[in-house]
């Protein structure tokens, strides 16, 4: 039977954790919509008990919670545009299956879940680097998505006792991620376009900076996040970052080195309910959970430049 659920396992950030757990030898149970997660993405998780099913049947989420003690809550319709062209998917995707996995998970005594928060949360805000004690300031129906997950973990945890943990991920990178929509992370856009020699847009003067995070980190951070004492961490939320920003800019500058790309990025008019800088304080992941940034957003990228390479043929 299977210790450990995650959702979205056929989605970058969910069959990256879903890996590290099956190397260590866990039993994993892993169920995706395919809405956005891509079944060539379960390739090197034979090992995993696998359902096909979506999150905001509540059956599903009983079927996908027996006999689990942690739950690592990685499905989302993962895209701040994606939520201002369509916030009704977005809230069915994010806040209804939410709540549909917590009281399935309650019902059938899942001990924990970890879930997928997001930096979209603090809003554009001037103050940096964001910490959790601000108040939030969600903008795009994303955000709000994902903030109101947050408050049903946080209320599950008060009135029910189920542990809760929220990770709040700032702008996750690396392989697997799926650089064919236009709803696509940039990073992952912009490595496949200047890999195969196409000119990438910069939405804006290119000057909007994020904290860029390398999957590996967030990976890191779940499964310390799996094993902090529940008088740490539970109900707690905490930033997921390295702490450190860089702008597109720069960003473009460093993939040209590393894809070969010559020519010059396209500019295009800003991105409604973009945020304009991102960057993190890390101080309280540090603290309750020894969580300290692995791999760096450089080495990150080339990594992820090397994977691109590889699977893009
Ligand atoms: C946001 C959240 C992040 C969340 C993610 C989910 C913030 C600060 N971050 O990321 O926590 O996980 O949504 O999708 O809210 N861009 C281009 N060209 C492109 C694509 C994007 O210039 O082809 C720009 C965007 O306008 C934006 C930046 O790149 O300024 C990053 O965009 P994207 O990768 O979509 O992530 P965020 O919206 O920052």
């Amino acid at each position: 039977m299977a210790r450990y659920l995650v959702t979205g396992a056929a989605g970058f950030i969910g069959r990256s954790i879903a890996a590290a757990l099956l190397k260590r030898g866990e039993a994993v149970r892993g169920i995706d919509s395919f809405i956005t997660g891509k079944r060539a993405n379960l390739a090197g998780l034979e090992d995993m008990e696998f359902i096909e099913g979506d999150l905001a049947d509540p059956a599903v989420c009983a079927k996908a919670c027996v006999g689990v003690e942690i739950v690592f809550h990685e499905a989302a319709l993962a895209s701040v545009p994606r939520s201002v062209a369509d916030p009704v998917s977005t809230n069915r995707n994010c806040v209804d299956a939410t709540l549909n996995l917590l009281v399935a998970a309650r019902t059938a005594g899942v001990r924990r879940v970890i879930y997928a928060g997001s930096s979209s949360v603090y809003g554009d805000t001037p103050t940096l680097p964001k910490h959790e004690d601000m108040a939030p300031n969600p903008i795009s129906p994303y955000a709000v998505a994902k903030l109101a997950g947050e408050h049903y973990l946080r209320s599950f945890t008060r009135v029910y006792g189920l542990e809760t943990v929220t990770l709040r991920y700032f702008n996750v990178f690396g392989p697997f991620q799926d650089p064919t929509s236009h709803y696509s992370g940039v990073l992952a856009i912009f490595c496949r376009r200047m890999l195969a020699g196409e000119q990438p847009t910069i939405y804006g003067d290119g000057e909007q900076s994020r904290d860029f995070t390398f999957i590996e980190n967030v990976v890191a951070a779940n499964l310390l996040a799996a094993s902090a004492p529940a008088a740490k961490v539970s109900a707690r939320m905490m930033n997921v970052a390295t702490g450190s920003a860089i702008t597109l800019n720069q960003v473009f500058a460093i993939l040209c080195g590393l894809t070969a790309y010559s020519g010059e990025p396209a500019y295009a008019a800003p991105r409604s309910g973009d945020i304009k800088h991102s960057l993190a304080d890390i101080g309280r992941a540090r603290e309750l959970l020894g969580y300290i940034p692995l791999v760096d957003f450089r080495e990150g990228l080339r990594r992820t430049v090397e994977w691109y390479k590889t699977t893009q043929g």
